[in-house]
């Protein structure tokens, strides 16, 4: 119940890597046959994407994964100009979150907005937010903690009447809800392979035409000049299949696991007192659940479901294990430290079935019991 950091690679897109690493080895700078082979699947790569997203081919850069979609989008525009204001919210990932952080030891300011007690942005914080200076507002689509879903729509069109650059972070987004840049006219967008049962180390940015962007690694040119290096041709292809398929199951997809979801929720919220469900119920993707148990330490539940065979994570996967309580909760949506301190983010995903949420359930209340036992006795 952690397929928000990460999913295994689906049969398909493993078939793929294992056809292409060793049939498609060329190099696509390569004029020969075998570099030519590699281009096309690459090109077919790009066109997957593309078509999953509802943009032309050339508007999609192959990256190594979400945090450096982010970074290019983010220091990409950045670059381009000597200094200037960015608008940002305060529950983005860390990938987004310090290079905003980076960028603001530099000439750059930044405002971080605040979100709502459901973990939500408020539009008109952004318009207000905006100065004369403002060249970049970034809002994740979808948060990995909660699974709120941002007002991107409404964003979009706020940046697009300022003539500001946007763009979303839609790495938790992608995949479990419909993402398209045809309908909602973002500039930039970031996606990344491991999160949509493709492989780890690969992702794309989507790269609206007609903006600049300054490049970030020198060497060949590839991906327009933007980002050189040898392309990861089996990981590219991975990642336009795993697009392929997850635009076509989802419907499938979000129908089963929101309703496991619900389930799951339903059954912890009925055995366990002191327990809630974080965030807005109806604008979150389907597969995620954020609940504190309160007077519980997430780190040891954690553990003790860990030991009984269920994966889950205490907020964030991606990030350092030493930091503190989720400021995503804290800052973000007003709880405790306590209440984030002891919440769980179960994110479900396409091994999950009615047999885990019903074993859940079953453990779950006990390991919550033994825990606050402990603690009330240490307080006492
Ligand atoms: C919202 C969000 N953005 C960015 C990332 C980073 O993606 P990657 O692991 O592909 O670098 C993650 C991964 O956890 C994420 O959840």
């Amino acid at each position: 119940m952690d397929y928000n950091a990460t999913t295994p690679a689906d049969k398909e897109v493993l078939a793929l890597i294992n056809r292409i690493t060793t049939e498609c080895y060329g190099n696509p700078s390569s004029s020969h046959i075998l570099g030519r082979m590699s281009r096309a699947c690459l090109d077919d790569a790009r066109r997957k994407v593309a078509v999953s997203l509802e943009c032309d081919d050339d508007e999609i850069c192959f990256t190594t994964g979400g945090s450096e979609s982010d970074n290019l989008a983010i220091k990409g525009v950045a670059d381009g100009r000597s200094c200037g204001h960015i608008v940002s919210t305060c529950i983005e990932h860390s990938a987004v979150k310090r290079t905003c952080d980076y960028l603001a030891t530099r000439n750059f300011s930044v405002t971080c907005l605040p979100v709502d007690r459901m973990g939500c942005v408020d539009p008109k914080h952004v318009e207000e937010a905006i100065r004369d200076d403002t060249f970049l507002i970034t809002m994740m689509w979808a948060n990995n903690e909660t699974g709120q879903i941002q007002p991107v729509e409404d964003v979009a069109r706020i940046a697009r009447e300022h003539g500001i650059t946007f763009h979303t972070d839609a790495v938790q987004a992608f995949g479990k809800i419909p993402v398209s840049v045809r309908s909602v006219p973002v500039d930039l967008l970031s996606i990344s392979g491991h999160k949509i049962y493709g492989p780890k180390g690969v992702g794309a940015l989507y790269i609206r035409r007609g903006v600049e962007l300054v490049t970030q690694v020198h060497g060949g040119g590839q991906e327009q000049g933007l980002r050189s290096g040898t392309e990861n041709v089996a990981g590219c292809a991975a990642l336009g299949e795993a697009c392929r398929l997850c635009t076509n199951r989802l419907d499938e997809w979000a129908q089963k696991l929101g309703g496991l979801r619900d389930e799951l929720e339903r059954g912890i919220l009925e055995r366990i007192p002191e327990t809630t469900v974080n965030g807005d119920p109806v604008r979150r993707v389907p597969n995620t659940s954020s609940i504190s148990f309160h007077g519980v330490d997430s780190s040891q539940l954690v553990v003790r479901l860990d030991e009984v065979g269920f994966a889950v994570s205490g907020g964030s996967a991606c990030k350092s294990t030493t930091e503190g309580p989720s400021t995503v909760l804290t800052m973000g949506m007003g709880l405790s430290a306590d209440e984030a301190a002891g919440t769980i983010r179960f994110s479900l995903g396409h091994g999950s079935d009615a047999s885990h949420v019903a074993q859940m359930h079953e453990v779950l209340p006990g390991i919550v019991e033994q825990l606050r036992g402990v603690r009330s006795e240490k307080l006492t």
